[in-house]
């Protein structure tokens, strides 16, 4: 089987958004910021299925948010992006199903997911252990130690913003995923951890819609990428 299982987590809080609900559940141009991805993804023909991790709580807004799509039911999150991740694999793992081949990680928070990112992705996962969309950075980026002194600067045009979704082969990120679980550190995305494991990563070439709605004044920007984009 080779199976493509796409894993949506969305059991943030939304912290920094503010608001009165995480974000990913909050209306944008007359839907749920979460039912855009996870409608780009029910659309896409190499996508065999879509799990969404949820935040402790959060059932009756994700039930609103998805009545109507046909989708499993959630998983249930954790504490950290991280965690929750975790838990989504291994809710994956321990499932009925024959494990899936490859999994597509992909944050609730990034609504406008590229049909051509995927293809991209699942194209290069073919000849590496993982893949994920990045863009070249505009600004220069300095590294720094905890007092903010300089240690070095990276040549710009080596440095890519890492998006999501992030594709790996199932049974490789699980591994990464469990080794890395009790580990004092906090890895801020897959790929880092896959890159923890020695795994070989790649990455192809990102979208600028694929921006992760972070901030209050990003739904502005979200609202109108969807009618930009056709979507409201
Ligand atoms: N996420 C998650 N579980 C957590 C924390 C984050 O599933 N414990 C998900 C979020 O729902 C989001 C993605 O990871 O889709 C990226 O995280 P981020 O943008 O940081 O979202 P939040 O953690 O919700 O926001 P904040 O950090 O501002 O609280
Ligand atoms: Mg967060």
């Amino acid at each position: 089987m080779n199976r493509t299982i796409a894993l949506v987590v969305a059991a943030g809080s939304g912290t920094r958004a503010g608001g009165h609900r995480p974000k990913q559940y909050v209306e944008v141009a007359g839907r749920p910021l979460l039912c855009y991805s996870l409608q780009a993804l029910l659309a896409h023909p190499l996508v065999d299925e879509i799990r969404v991790v949820i935040g402790h709580g959060h059932e009756e807004l994700y039930a609103s948010a998805t009545a109507g799509l046909p989708l499993p039911p959630p998983i249930t999150g954790g504490a950290t992006r991280q965690e929750s991740v975790r838990r989504g694999l291994e809710a994956l793992a321990a499932g009925d199903e024959p494990l899936p081949r490859r999994v597509l990680i992909h944050d609730a928070a990034r609504p406008f997911l590229p049909g051509r990112v995927i293809v991209d992705l699942l194209t290069a996962l073919r000849n590496v252990d993982g893949a994920l969309p990045g863009l070249a950075v505009v600004d220069t980026i300095k590294r720094v130690d905890e007092n903010d002194m300089i240690i070095d600067t990276p040549p710009r045009h080596l440095l890519r913003a890492a998006q999501t979704p992030q594709a790996f082969h199932f049974d490789t990120i699980l591994a990464a995923h469990r080794q890395v679980a009790d580990m004092a550190v906090e890895f801020s995305d897959d790929a880092a951890i896959a890159e923890h494991a020695g795994l070989r990563v790649k990455v192809i070439d990102g979208a600028p819609e694929l921006r992760k709605v972070t901030y209050e004044e990003d739904f502005r920007w979200a609202a109108e990428t969807a009618r930009k984009l056709g979507l409201a």
